[in-house]
């Protein structure tokens, strides 16, 4: 069963095709993220711009790439929650638009989903039940995956994202954007001991929080350079780094404990992290869980995600009609996704 992803929820123009929601028969990434570099992040109007402009050809390679015609799919599945809404809606609407003409149901996707999805890509023997920890640019979960599209959602970041607070370090730290592989890049050669940054104390047992530690980076950045003193960008990113990914660590741990799952995995864009990906593999060892990892090439967004999540979806029986909308925000599991919108 031939499923077409599309996704444009952020600043990756994407379409792929993936075959029973585990083989990708062709994965097409259109990324803007170099023209983002020049202002330190992304900025919601290029992105929709860029996405209009691109997304007829990136879904055209994705069908060439598979060697087939939108009559040979089962399905359309698209990102429809959560992103920039601009970048949404001309996933949305281009899905619509191909969905209608080539006659094919429509499956709307969460993008959290999707990020989940590419476990599925990766190890083709992993199933649910799984805890995972969704770390992206927006959103740090630590969730209950009990089945392909029912979710239940653990613990949260109480401010920023994980990988937001990487992108604002890098920003201080004068790396670019996107500031998760800067940052690794430059701890590489880094001290983690260097700088003493500050752990969270939370009421949430398995919340976490990151907005302290940015902020902390950014007095000692500030500190220093009112007396003048010169700090260390890469003992800086690899304190950093070192603090994030043991507070990302100890919670996905404690929570594996207390729920006493067997198999513990992550995804979103800041799975790419080697420093992270070590220390869980330590972790996992220690407290006898399998770690699932997916590939490094799935971790950041794409389309195959979610033409797997949509598989599933769909096999669910989510289906949406052209009134879909795109939405900024939608709980992973909010319960309208349940019945299809
Ligand atoms: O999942 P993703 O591609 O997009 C969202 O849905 O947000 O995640 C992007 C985020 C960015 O904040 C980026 O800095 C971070 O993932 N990221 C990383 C690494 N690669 C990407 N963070 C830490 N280490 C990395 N190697
Ligand atoms: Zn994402």
């Amino acid at each position: 069963m031939l499923i077409l992803g599309i996704e444009s929820s952020c600043d990756e123009t994407a379409a792929a095709v993936v075959e029973d929601g585990r083989i990708i028969r062709s994965n097409q990434v259109a990324s803007q993220a170099a023209e983002h570099n020049l202002y330190g992040g992304v900025v919601p109007e290029i992105a929709s711009r860029r996405h209009i402009e691109a997304i007829s050809a990136v879904v055209q390679a994705a069908l060439d790439e598979a060697g087939i015609t939108a009559r040979d799919l089962e399905a359309v599945a698209v990102t429809f929650a959560p992103g920039l809404i601009g970048g949404l809606l001309v996933g949305v609407n281009f899905a619509k638009g191909l969905a209608l003409a080539a006659q094919k149901p429509l499956v709307p996707v969460h993008h959290l989903r999707g990020h989940i999805a590419a476990l599925y890509l990766t190890h083709p023997d992993l199933k649910p039940p799984f805890l995972c920890l969704v770390a992206s640019g927006g959103h740090s979960h630590i969730i209950a995956v009990e089945d392909y599209t029912l979710f239940r959602v653990l613990g949260r970041t109480v401010d920023d994202a994980a990988g937001e607070a990487f992108d604002k370090v890098a920003r201080t730290l004068g790396l670019g954007y996107p500031g998760g592989p800067a940052v690794a890049k430059a701890a590489q050669s880094g001290d983690p001991k260097a700088y003493r940054l500050p752990t969270p104390k939370l009421a949430g047992r398995y919340d976490v929080s990151f907005s302290g530690l940015k902020t902390a980076v950014l007095n000692l950045v500030n500190q220093a350079q009112m007396r003048g003193e010169e700090i260390s960008i890469s003992d800086m990113a690899a304190s950093f780094q070192y603090r994030v990914t043991e507070i990302l660590a100890e919670k996905l741990m404690l929570a594996a404990r207390e729920t006493g799952a067997k198999k513990v995995c992550i995804a979103g864009g800041v799975a790419a992290n080697l420093a992270l990906r070590q220390l869980l593999e330590r972790d996992c060892e220690r407290i006898g869980a399998a770690l699932y990892l997916p590939q490094l090439s799935l971790c950041g967004d794409n389309a195959a995600m979610i033409g797997s999540a949509g598989y599933y979806e769909y096999l669910a029986g989510a289906r949406a009609g052209l009134e879909l909308n795109g939405l900024a925000t939608l709980p992973i599991d909010d319960p309208t996704l349940a019945a299809g919108i």
